[in-house]
């Protein structure tokens, strides 16, 4: 007899294209990753992942930033939007918002992030152009826990790629996004499996 493996429930916020979304909502159909998309939040209501969700059967909510009073009242509707669809793992994909302690102490060590550079190198906006500008010769992609601080949190896993010498933003930013879509689902998929231990800074991946 075969026994099915825990399906996670993943809650994806985001505020633009999505297309980090749509490699771990592809995953979770093949079942590579052993978890479901529940919902789809994003603060801005023309971002084209709402659409991606929908195209899936996925509730795709907009929750608008401007119609809360600050933060963290902001963060109290999402924690209560995301245990309404019961979900275990909170997955920043392109979500252009600070998370405050209100979303953090309601999901400790469950909420992840993705960065395109290698942190603790480039953190914040433009990443890339951080990249290029410094002049380094690789750079990459970080998925990490979320903690209150921007993009510190413990490094789940990392991806290495080359700056080449006719770089622009532009293609920077392609060629780590290719990266992005394999790390973030492999960093998920990590966590379903209950493979992440975190320990001070570091997380530590315990065999299966
Ligand atoms: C990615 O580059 C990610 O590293 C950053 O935001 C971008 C989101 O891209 N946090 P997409 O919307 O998933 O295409």
């Amino acid at each position: 007899m075969t026994t099915t493996p825990h399906k996670i429930r993943i809650g994806v916020l985001i505020s633009g294209s999505g297309t980090n979304l749509q490699a771990i909502i592809d995953r979770c159909e093949s079942g590579e990753i052993d978890g479901t998309v529940v919902c789809v939040i994003s603060n801005k209501a023309s971002a084209f992942g709402l659409e991606r969700a929908r195209n899936h059967g996925i509730p795709a909510l907009h929750l608008d930033h401007r119609l809360h009073a600050d933060r963290t009242d902001y963060d109290a509707t999402l924690v209560a939007l995301l245990r309404e669809h019961g979900v275990d793992l909170v997955v920043l994909a392109g979500f252009m918002r600070i998370v405050t302690p209100t979303l953090l102490d309601a999901f400790p060590n469950r909420v992840m992030n993705i960065h395109p550079a290698l942190l603790p190198s480039f953190p914040g906006l433009d990443a890339q152009r951080q990249a290029l500008e410094y002049g380094v010769k690789v750079s990459g992609c970080t998925v990490h826990f979320v903690d209150s601080g921007t993009d510190t949190g413990p490094i789940i896993l990392q991806s290495v790629v080359p700056v080449r010498e006719d770089d622009t933003e532009e293609t920077l930013s392609e060629r780590i996004h290719v990266e992005e879509h394999k790390l973030y689902p492999a960093a998920i998929q990590l966590f379903a499996r209950g493979r992440l231990t975190v320990v001070g800074r570091r997380v530590r991946i315990n065999e299966e």
